[in-house]
């Protein structure tokens, strides 16, 4: 959550600054800010509105600014509301130092009242303003910026990252990672700082990705590394971004999110592409000897993940429960660090993220290594904290998913953690390797089919056209596609605000089927399936009460069809594989609804792509 960009060198700073708040907007965007050091008067200037981050650009059309260093910052808040003093970069007491931030520094009250008690006047409600203003006391101290950020983090508590600047200094920036995401990256005759490496796309893709405690110094020509862990000034090795910067274009869609829903074909295609060799085995590039050998002795798997990441670890887990036969568990990332987990070395904990950074995911990541358990990270952004943390990495290859809605990434890793359990399955025998060499046929088929489905989106877009008013709305669904029922009601609810309610069908008896009448409608997920005949009963009732059913089948389901209001059908696939299928007249129906509703599809109200505070 929230976006910040640094730049140091030759050009001017500020459209350097901007141009990477625009990559970095999808992390927050209640309000936007720069500051640099004008070339020419030596002042510092700081730019900053509450919105969006064209708010900010219309504002800075009133001035002309040349800066060689600069700082900018796009926000998710936390403490205080989003608003103009609330916005990001925050100034010490004594006007010299700039700084934006990203996360939380928890013990700001305890540090404010300190400072107050010294006379420092604060003019937001930020915790920012309080770091800002702690390394400005010690600034004032003794002049060295450098010396003074290392004494001030030592006292703050909580997860951060800092990127900031003195106008005494108006060459070096520095920067400082504690747990929140910060890469820093590698020009000539200038270099950057930012929270995603899609900022520094347009210019560079050599990068180094900054470990926790690192604070760094950096200027136009060098970049020096002081690990506060280690004690020492410390090399970091650069690496090399091989993102395809017009991936995190819109390139004609009206919104990165419809895009992306279109891209699926090709990501599911990329995944069996690497995933499957020419021999047929599963292969993961990044799962060595050494780690495969611990593989063979888990007992027992859990799944743990947020939000969308969570719908497919529950498909992994029924995956893996079916193939692999090891109990699996899935667990919403916040309830299991909390929860004190049993765990031990033949325990292995599955972290499923898009992000990488994603706050509750990386402490329960860390809450099982320090408990033995074995983890293994599935991962979208490349260099990201979890996927450098985990004791193993799976990448799911999706490319940059800018939409704050998750869709392509979602389809990633449904795939990857089928292809892990049956993986699995194969180096615990419990599937014969004709019935896997059957199903990865079938597998192969699915780039194909899902870009059917895609093709047929227009019907989709029908039936949202009817429903769209409507503020209510039950998903259900059965075993593998109970979690497409609560992805479904997740996508509506987020990006067009209407209430919708994921059910497992099962339980509609048991509560949710009181809402139903004329007005009700339910979308009911029901492919072809061991519990198709369940889900056709659970249709009835609703029918019997007047609902109006909306069904995702499968192609030739005749009599489903004609129980249903609106039929959309899928091609016949084995039950494990259809929810990369069933999901996707869902994401259509959200989207086209909150289209038509007039929602901002790509940044709806109050979320961030990254959720990197608790
Ligand atoms: C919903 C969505 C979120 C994320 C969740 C986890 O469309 O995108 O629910 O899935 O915040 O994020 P990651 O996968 O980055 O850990």
């Amino acid at each position: 959550m929230c976006g910040i960009v640094g730049y140091v060198g030759y050009r001017n700073a500020v459209p350097v600054l901007i141009k990477g708040l625009e990559k970095l907007e999808y992390r927050g965007y209640d309000s936007a800010g720069i500051a640099c050091v004008d070339h020419q008067k030596g002042s510092l200037s700081v730019i900053k509105e509450k919105g969006k981050l064209g708010i900010l650009k219309e504002k800075l059309g009133d001035f002309t600014i040349e800066a060689h260093i600069g700082i900018g910052h796009t926000r998710w808040a936390t403490h205080g509301e989003p608003s103009r003093a609330n916005a990001h970069p925050h100034v010490d007491a004594s006007g010299k130092i700039a700084l934006i931030h990203n996360g939380i520094i928890e013990n700001y009250a305890v540090i404010k009242n300190a400072l107050q008690k010294k006379k420092v006047r604060f003019l937001s409600q930020t915790d920012t303003e309080v770091g800002v203003n702690l390394i400005g006391s010690y600034y004032r101290k003794s002049p060295k910026l450098f010396d003074a950020v290392k004494r001030a983090v030592g006292e703050m508590h909580g997860f951060f990252s800092f990127v900031l600047f003195s106008k005494d200094d108006p060459d070096t920036l520095i920067v400082y990672k504690r747990s929140n995401p910060l890469v820093i990256g590698l020009g000539h005759g200038e270099n950057f700082a930012a929270s995603d490496v899609t900022a520094l796309l347009p210019y560079t893709r050599q990068v180094i990705y900054l470990e926790d405690e690192d604070l760094a110094v950096i200027t136009a020509k060098e970049i020096s590394i002081y690990s506060l862990k280690e004690k020492a000034w410390i090399k970091r090795h650069p690496s090399t971004v091989h993102w395809d910067a017009s991936q995190a274009q819109k390139q004609g869609f009206p919104h990165f999110m419809l895009k992306e829903m279109y891209e699926q074909p090709e990501v599911l295609k990329n995944i069996l592409i690497k995933r499957i060799q020419k021999n047929g085995e599963i292969f993961f590039d990044t799962v060595d000897r050494k780690f495969q050998k611990r593989l063979r002795k888990i007992k027992r798997v859990s799944m743990i993940s947020c939000g969308t990441a969570y719908h497919a670890g529950m498909v992994g887990s029924v995956a893996m429960g079916k193939y692999a036969r090891i109990p699996c568990q899935t667990e919403v990332s916040s309830e299991f660090r909390y929860g004190t987990p049993i765990l031990n070395p033949k325990d292995l904990v599955v972290l499923i993220t898009q992000s990488g950074e994603t706050a509750d995911t990386l402490a329960a990541l860390r809450e099982a290594k320090d408990k033995g358990a074995v983890t293994l990270a599935v991962v979208n952004v490349v260099g990201s904290t979890i996927a450098r943390e985990a004791d193993a990495v799976i990448y799911t290859h999706a490319g940059p998913e800018i939409g704050v809605a998750s869709t392509k990434a979602y389809i990633a890793q449904l795939a990857t953690l089928l292809l892990l359990s049956f993986y699995m399955a194969r180096i615990r025998k419990t599937i014969p390797a004709t019935d896997l060499k059957a199903l990865l046929r079938e597998f192969k088929k699915m780039p194909e089919h899902c870009a059917k489905v895609l093709k047929e989106s227009k019907k989709f877009d029908r039936c949202a056209e009817k429903h769209y008013t409507r503020r209510n709305f039950l998903y259900l669904g059965r075993g593998c596609n109970y979690p497409t029922a609560l992805e479904g009601a997740l996508k509506l609810k987020e990006i067009s605000y209407a209430h919708a309610h994921g059910y497992a069908a099962g339980e509609m008896k048991h509560g949710p089927i009181a809402l139903i009448d004329h007005e009700q409608p339910v979308i009911c997920i029901a492919p072809d399936s061991l519990t198709y005949d369940k889900m056709i009963s659970n249709i009835q009732e609703i029918l019997a009460r007047d609902g109006i059913v909306i069904a995702i089948g499968t192609e030739g389901q005749k009599d489903l069809e004609k129980m249903s209001d609106d039929f959309f059908s899928i091609p016949k696939v084995p039950e494990i594989l259809s929810p990369l299928l069933t999901v996707i007249p869902l994401q259509f129906f959200a989207y086209k609804v909150a289209v038509l509703n007039g929602r901002d599809v790509d940044q709806p109200r109050n979320l961030a792509k990254s959720v990197t505070v608790e």
